[in-house]
């Protein structure tokens, strides 16, 4: 099969709490992107129940795929092939997209592809500006992953520093469920950040000196810490304190990284990159040290099919088509292909 800029690619996204379909030609013009959220479904329970995800993708998927494809403004016949993802996620939730989209790809005598969501969200930031050049060094900051990977070319990566404990997202989520304000935490967080004074707490910023790891469980065990013997501190400025622990030391180590490889640019991607002070902040030390830095719109950031099916062209024109037989992995890792 030919793939070129004229490839349209169908693809699904249903690998935790949003349902998603998007409709992507030659890998980098978004013709359409529908996202449903389930946030407020999970927002009573704090955090993602795996079953009421599943049964929620169930139900929206098809009216999620039919708004995508009415939106692109073309018909099914002109889909070129269909993707989903493949994995990480939540098992059941992967299940319904992989399913969805094996079904379509063969009523439709079309090719399947399996996507690695976390080779998705590195696309995203590509999405954006396709004139970005290799190597890039991406900061990949999520609910459940904080990675800063090398890219040297398509499917090309190496990763160089990861959270040795809680994911970026996954701080801000705890933080902010401490502090009782809300779910998701990072936008609460965020938002209650810009309203306070990010000096009133001196964070520690853990193995700020130690290559290229992060760490975070300490800094929101230190936050709970010091809520608990001040209490009369306001949570705009504990916010805004430990927002500023985590911005510091991501933007130094994403830096750093950059340095060591020669990068041609920064590229950030996943829930977290749609953070304000991190979003500033990295473009601010970036630009300073030289780099140009590549910020995904905060629609690419968050979980999307447009970052799916960006990859899954990819994918299609380096590999070819995948086996109807793909599995769904929960544990997927960034260098594993989906077969
Ligand atoms: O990439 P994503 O949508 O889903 C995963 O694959 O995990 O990321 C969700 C994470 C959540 O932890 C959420 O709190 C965080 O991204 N997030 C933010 C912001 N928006 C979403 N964190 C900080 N600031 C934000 N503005
Ligand atoms: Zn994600």
């Amino acid at each position: 099969m030919m793939v070129n800029e004229s490839t349209v690619v169908l693809a699904l996204e249903t690998s935790c709490d949003e349902t998603a379909a998007s409709v992507v030609m030659g890998g980098n013009d978004v013709l359409s992107s529908i996202v449903s959220s389930q946030i407020d479904i999970h927002a009573r329970f704090g955090g993602v129940v795996p079953e009421v995800a599943s049964r929620a993708h169930l139900e929206s998927l098809i009216p999620v795929v039919n708004a995508a494809v009415d939106e692109a403004g073309i018909l099914p016949e002109r889909i070129d092939a269909v993707a989903a993802t493949a994995g990480p996620g939540l098992i059941g939730a992967l299940l319904v997209g992989v399913s969805a989209a094996k079904a379509l790809a063969l009523v439709w005598e079309r090719p399947f592809i399996g996507v690695n969501h976390l080779e998705a969200h590195l696309y995203a930031g590509l999405l954006d500006d396709p004139t970005l050049e290799f190597p890039l060094i991406v900061l990949l900051v999520s609910g459940g992953h904080t990675m800063i990977i090398e890219m040297r070319g398509h499917g090309d990566y190496t990763i160089l520093g990861r959270t040795i404990d809680d994911a970026a997202g996954e701080a801000y989520d705890k933080v902010a469920r401490y502090l009782n304000v809300g779910y998701p935490g990072g936008p609460v967080i965020d938002q209650l950040a810009s309203q306070g004074n990010s000096s009133v707490v001196e964070f520690p910023r853990a193995m700020m000196h130690d290559g290229l790891d992060v760490s975070f469980s300490g800094l929101k065990t230190s936050v709970i810490n010091y809520v608990r013997k001040n209490p009369d501190v306001a949570n705009v400025d504990i916010a805004a304190s430990f927002q500023d622990a985590v911005v510091d030391v991501l933007c130094a180590k994403t830096i750093k990284a950059a340095q060591q490889v020669g990068a041609r640019g920064i590229v950030l991607g996943g829930g977290v990159s749609a953070n304000s002070a991190l979003r500033a902040e990295m473009t601010r030390r970036g630009n300073d040290a030289g780099f140009r830095v590549a910020l995904p719109s905060r629609a690419m950031c968050t979980d999307n099919a447009a970052m799916i099916a960006a990859a899954a062209w990819h994918r299609l024109k380096a590999d070819g088509p995948m086996n109807l037989s793909c599995g769904a992995y929960p544990n997927l890792k960034l260098s594993d292909v989906p077969r």
